[in-house]
């Protein structure tokens, strides 16, 4: 028998909540965005299930972007970096990939290339975030240079992040935005991401560009996937590999950080921060053993990790056991951790099979 930690990815769920990201954007088109490999749940994967409704898919490089090409994805890509580097420029036009332009760098590289065909290009804008894109004042003239460009497709689109959009009663959004409005530049474009999807139906435009959201875990902090009408579309899923009884005043895993406050059954879980669950996590975050939620005992370790049994004398080597999932939402581990449900999807480690649930 195979370690028994896998996780269960719900193609349904995925297209349940881009399905949801369309309902709340019912004008836009839907870029779904499937860098780091699907957010940790396959892009491959994610993009079959969800070739219906997302016009385009977004990637973070031209590796991404192959990897869907190779799995049979023949929808339009969008580089969200952009190219990084001259020689990429051929491959986006053999693939089929449209570019984000960011950086006087690139407009530099299009330029020289003698172009075959000409690549839609996203003209990226700075609007607050200060991350990636072009200042505001110069975006009319960048965009002049770029449309003058035979390497560069009619039709040039506007894309830009807000740094704040997952705080409700934050001003800058709608500072970023009418930054953007002012602007008056021809275009359609794309602001939103999935806490604008969400919170900021004003910023919608012609496209919407959600992550998280697809994923079925909440762009919010103190609010679940489930709050926001979402479907977690991961379960990491375990079992109980033994129950052993331990003695009171016994202390429990590497550094012996917890100690039995009496005799009592410790169960032992196939699951650990080789696999992605964090180690940081501390004694008492929540852990679904059957149905029940129970605590957490110990310092995670590379493979296995212990809970206490007291309020589960029922349980059994070889229980289901669920990390985090329709049972246990994401947003208790992240928030336990003090980290976000990005960092524990995308950090599900190689080792651990995914497998696919339909229906
Ligand atoms: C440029 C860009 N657009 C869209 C997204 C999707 O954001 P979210 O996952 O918060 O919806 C990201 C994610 O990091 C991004 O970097």
């Amino acid at each position: 028998m195979s370690r028994p930690i896998h996780a269960l990815i719900h193609l349904d769920a995925l297209r349940h909540n881009l399905r949801h990201a369309r309902h709340m954007a019912p004008q836009s088109r839907a870029i779904a965005v499937i860098k780091a490999d699907g957010y940790g749940h396959g892009a491959v994967r994610v993009a079959h299930a969800l070739a219906a409704d997302a016009t385009l898919f977004a990637v973070a490089s031209i590796d991404e972007a192959l990897v869907l090409r190779q799995g049979g994805i023949t929808q339009p890509l969008l580089l969200l970096e952009g190219p990084f580097e001259p020689a990429e420029l051929p491959l986006c036009a053999e693939f089929g990939l449209q570019i984000t332009i960011h950086h006087r760098c690139q407009i530099d590289m299009l330029e020289r290339w003698t172009a075959p065909q000409a690549l839609p290009v996203w003209l990226k804008l700075d609007s607050g975030m200060h991350r990636l894109g072009f200042a505001l004042e110069h975006a009319s003239e960048v965009y002049q240079r770029l449309a003058g460009l035979p390497a560069v497709a009619p039709g040039i689109r506007l894309m830009s992040h807000f740094a704040c959009a997952d705080e409700r009663d934050n001003p800058f959004t709608r500072q970023q935005l009418t930054r953007l409005q002012q602007l008056g530049l021809p275009g359609e474009h794309c602001w939103a991401n999935s806490a604008a999807v969400l919170a900021w139906p004003e910023t919608h435009g012609d496209w919407i560009r959600p992550g998280i959201m697809l994923y079925g875990a909440s762009p919010f902090a103190h609010t679940t996937g489930a709050d926001q009408g979402l479907r977690p579309a991961m379960s990491l899923n375990s079992r109980l590999i033994a129950i052993n009884r331990i003695s009171r005043g016994e202390a429990i895993g590497y550094g012996s950080t917890w100690r039995c406050p009496e005799t009592m059954d410790v169960g032992v879980v196939a699951a650990g921060y080789g696999d992605g669950y964090p180690r940081e996590l501390p004694s008492g975050s929540p852990v679904c053993v059957g149905t029940r939620t129970v605590p957490l005992v110990g310092r995670v370790s590379m493979d296995m990790l212990s809970v206490d049994l007291r309020t589960h004398p029922g349980a059994r080597v070889g229980d289901p056991v669920q990390l985090w999932g329709p049972q246990l939402p994401i947003e208790r581990i992240a928030q336990a951790f003090g980290t976000i449900p990005y960092t524990l999807l995308t950090g599900v480690t190689a080792r651990v099979p995914r497998q696919e649930q339909h229906g």
